[in-house]
């Protein structure tokens, strides 16, 4: 390689890292999201480019396949991912992830160690530190990558979501978790054969991959966005610990961002569902068909498309709350064009966006930028909450959980203390869903039996298109 190029690596290196800063900093408003999306994809070129020459690579051809196969597997599952199965994909991209660091840090091993059946432990063959940060990258490499697919498995639906045996489960991660770091601390520094070495490796993945699956599955259903938010944590750890081995600063750098903005996402999800991480893990909550208490429902009151058209023609200001029905119906271009002729008239629409409404982090801002909705009508739930009392009608569509009452009113429900959008406070509350079904929660919902609560029952996309017909006929 020639001078100027092996002086231009740390340059590249250091280009890219501030691009990957940039990015996840892009990520962090709609309206630049996309722009820091491709910013963070540009600098993870950069860094492949910048690696590749300075390891001065002689041979692309498996690098090169290796990039076309995965480029396409890639390309592939994110154009056919339908947008309500995007939590499963990452799920999954986060294992293929940390499955990658702990097979570089076995790679590793096996290089140093069992190929050239060299003597000695890790730690005195790699350096004390390598060889520890090896060990952690394929113990949290492995986790991450067993523990992702069962994730992918629940989303899915290919696995129950039941959460359970609760007693024996913290046993049994508890052991699983000791012997773990006993095995990484013999690989480390007491095996001191070859031999030794590869079959603690292994034995060390294997726990890994047991541990894995033994963490996430007894987890529910409604707590799988918290936990694939900290498998993502994870693959950024294990990341950054195959950094350490490789001595390579920027996969450092961006294994830290990943393992740092994962964790900060964790908190702010289990804030938005008023649980704790301790109680993700180890307790056992969360089952998509945890159904319980009174699930009668008495005075629930229906209005026809016509009804709710003329009610919505006299107000002056309008909330929309979308919900993860609105998802599932694709309603979104038609919510924007019943919004549209409301505003039309002079009333005042917006729309109001709680953290975990939908199925991921910003699924309602996702759906609602597809339909064009200007970015400033989306306010955040502490903007308006206070607005409820003042506003005349709230159209809660496809939401149900999110705006559950009980969450503040009722201690002894599963949701009690989840923060929750007010509408109950709206003058009229029209709610657009094809039944009195459960949310993801699995639980009533008390502001079905509000007086001031009127339920269009229907797809919310036909609901939604019946209110737009009625509304152009009163225009008219
Ligand atoms: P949910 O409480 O899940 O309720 C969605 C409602 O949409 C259902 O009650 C369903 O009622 C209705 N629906 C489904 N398809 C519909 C359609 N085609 N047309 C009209 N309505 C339809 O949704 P939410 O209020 O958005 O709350 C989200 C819940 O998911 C919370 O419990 C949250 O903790 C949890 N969660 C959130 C995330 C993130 S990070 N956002 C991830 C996983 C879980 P019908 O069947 O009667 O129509």
């Amino acid at each position: 390689m020639t001078a100027w190029l092996q002086q231009s690596v740390p340059i590249l290196y250091l280009i890219s890292a501030v691009l990957f800063i940039l990015g996840l900093k892009g990520l962090t408003k709609v309206r630049t999201a996309r722009r820091g999306n491709a910013t963070a994809a540009v600098a993870m070129l950069l860094a492949v480019v910048a690696t590749l020459l300075e390891i001065g690579v002689v041979d692309y051809r498996w690098i090169i396949a290796g990039a076309v196969v995965g480029g396409l597997i890639g390309a592939v599952a994110a154009l056919r991912v339908e947008m309500t199965a995007m939590p499963e994909l990452v799920a999954l991209f986060n294992g293929f992830g940390g499955g990658a660091s702990a097979l570089v840090a076995l790679a590793i091993l096996w290089a140093a160690i069992v190929e050239p059946s060299r003597p000695g432990t890790p730690a005195s063959v790699l350096s004390g530190s390598n060889a520890l940060t090896a060990f952690l990258s394929v113990l949290i490499g492995t986790v991450t990558l067993s523990g992702s697919v069962i994730a992918f498995a629940k989303l899915s639906g290919k696995l129950r979501g039941r959460p359970g045996w609760l007693a024996a489960r913290n046993v049994i991660n508890s052991t699983a978790s000791l012997v773990a770091v006993a095995l990484g601390l013999y690989l480390t520094f007491g095996a001191a054969t070859p031999e030794g070495v590869a079959a603690s490796a292994i034995a060390l993945a294997a726990v890994g991959l047991v541990f894995g699956i033994l963490l996430v599955l007894p987890i529910g259903g409604a707590d799988m966005p918290v936990v694939i938010s900290l498998l993502n944590s994870f693959s950024g750890v294990a990341a950054a610990a195959t950094g350490f081995v490789l001595n390579n600063n920027l996969l450092i750098i961006s294994g830290a961002l990943v393992g740092a903005s994962g964790l900060i996402l964790t908190q702010v999800m289990c804030k938005a569902m008023n649980r704790t991480l301790g109680h993700v893990l180890f307790a056992d909550f969360g089952d998509t068909d945890l159904e319980g208490g009174d699930t009668e429902y008495r005075n629930v009151r229906s209005f026809s498309a016509e009804e709710a058209a003329m009610v919505l023609e006299d107000a002056e200001s309008v909330v929309v709350v979308p919900g993860y029905g609105l998802a599932v119906a694709q309603a979104q271009h038609t919510v924007r064009e019943m919004a549209d002729l409301l505003t039309a008239q002079g009333i005042r629409v917006s729309y109001a966006i709680h953290p975990v409404a939908g199925r991921m982090p910003g699924h309602m801002n996702v759906l609602l930028a597809e339909a064009d909705v200007p970015y400033e009508l989306l306010l955040e739930m502490d903007t308006i909450n206070p607005e409820f009392k003042t506003t005349d009608v709230v159209l809660v569509v496809g939401a149900n959980d999110v705006v559950n009452p009980a969450a503040e009113s009722d201690p002894a429900s599963p949701i009690y203390g989840m923060p929750i959008l007010k509408v109950a406070e709206g003058r009229s509350v029209f709610v657009i869903k094809r039944s009195l079904s459960a949310g993801y929660a699995g639980i009533k919902n008390t502001l079905f039996e509000l007086d001031n609560t009127m339920m269009l029952f229907g797809d919310a996309k036909k609901v939604l298109q019946d209110l737009v017909k009625e509304l152009k006929e009163l225009a008219a």
